[in-house]
């Protein structure tokens, strides 16, 4: 079978995703698959890439070249435009793996092309995947579900919200987040007045939605989580992250330019009925979005034990430091085997 894997993408994770998506290329049988790469430049141009000798991954996506689309109701036909020359049609392909993070990959528009296409693909369905893009639509979901999560509040472009309000509703310091963003992008912690503008402001440069949320002390514990052909869920063995006190919090800086920006614990230590308690819950977060397929579930917990889901991630970073395959891999699934099965799965 041929996979194509998308790599780069329009999102501010576009860095991240070429990352995560030269791991997984390695990760795929080549004995079985064969691998059409396709990077999606910054603009969103889908254009055809090649896989070096080794079989790796370029480390960028191609400027220019050839331009390939997806025909609807086309059971994997792309056609490939070069430059200057006459359009052809390639090879048809069998599964769309898209290896890319936020707007534009992981909401459920590029998921909503392959439905449309009739390609199978890796991972959530459109409406999984743009709930759990949606931070605001995620927490009401949960919430619904009996799922803890962090107070929060929406807010949307042009509304301004009065500082007091905010503090008496959710303590103080604050989070500010972008609704639909990965990666701690445009994430800000206010403490202030002024603080509060700015993380707004901050905010609002990447979406038209902003959350603001309670600030949680606990411990940053997360769950991979994996259909099975069967629809029965494997969820991982728990992983810790502990920041650098250097950074305040899991920021981009700390997850990907700082090689000492986080420690990660694999197991964390937890004990025995606190992690089948967040399994259960990862279990329920997942179906409460309408997940499929994978997911990786982030929870806080709090030094009395309690805990809440702060966020689920459907593509989840497959980085060298990225949490979803070094649970899965330390619960007995390597990650070659995790790649084949998230094919398969797609397959079938
Ligand atoms: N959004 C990043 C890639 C993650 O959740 O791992
Ligand atoms: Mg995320």
């Amino acid at each position: 079978p041929r996979i194509a894997v998308l790599f780069g993408g329009r999102s501010a994770e576009h860095d991240v995703s070429i990352m995560s998506a030269s791991n997984v290329v390695k990760a795929i049988d080549a004995s079985r698959y064969e691998v059409v790469p396709i990077g999606v430049s910054r603009q969103g141009k889908w254009l055809l890439a090649e896989l070096d000798r080794d079989g790796a991954l370029p480390k960028a996506v191609p400027e220019r070249g050839t331009e390939v689309s997806l025909l609807p109701g086309g059971k994997g036909r792309l056609v490939a435009v070069p430059e200057g020359e006459a359009p052809f049609e390639l090879p048809s392909i069998d599964v769309l793996f898209p290896v890319l993070h936020g707007p534009f990959g992981e909401d459920g528009t590029v998921q909503g092309l392959a439905e449309v296409a009739g390609v199978p693909y890796v991972g959530c369905g459109v409406l999984g995947s743009a709930n759990a893009m949606d931070k605001d639509a995620a927490k009401r979901l949960l919430k619904e579900a009996g799922v803890p999560v962090a107070r929060g509040i929406a807010v949307h472009a042009g509304e301004q919200p009065e500082f007091d309000a905010v503090a008496a509703a959710l303590g103080l310091p604050v989070f500010v987040k972008p609704a639909r963003q990965g990666s701690s992008v445009g994430v800000s912690k206010a403490g202030t007045a002024e603080q509060l503008k700015a993380a707004l402001d901050e905010a609002f440069k990447h979406d038209r939605k902003v959350l603001i949320e309670e600030f949680v002390d606990g411990r940053e514990i997360e769950f991979g989580v994996l259909e099975n052909l069967d629809g029965s869920l494997t969820v991982s063995l728990p992983g810790e992250i502990a920041p650098a006190a250097s950074h305040g919090f899991y920021t981009y800086e700390a997850k990907y330019i700082d090689a000492d920006g986080a420690a990660l614990r694999i197991p964390a230590e937890l004990p025995e009925a606190a992690t089948r308690q967040l399994q259960d819950m990862s279990r329920k977060g997942f179906l409460a979005l309408g997940c499929e397929g994978m997911a990786r579930v982030d929870f806080f917990v709090r030094a009395d034990g309690s805990a809440l889901i702060n966020e689920i991630n459907t593509i989840p970073g497959f980085t060298n430091i990225s949490m979803y395959p070094k649970t899965l891999g330390a619960s007995g699934i390597a990650y070659p085997d995790l790649v084949g099965r998230l094919i398969e799965h797609a397959i079938d």
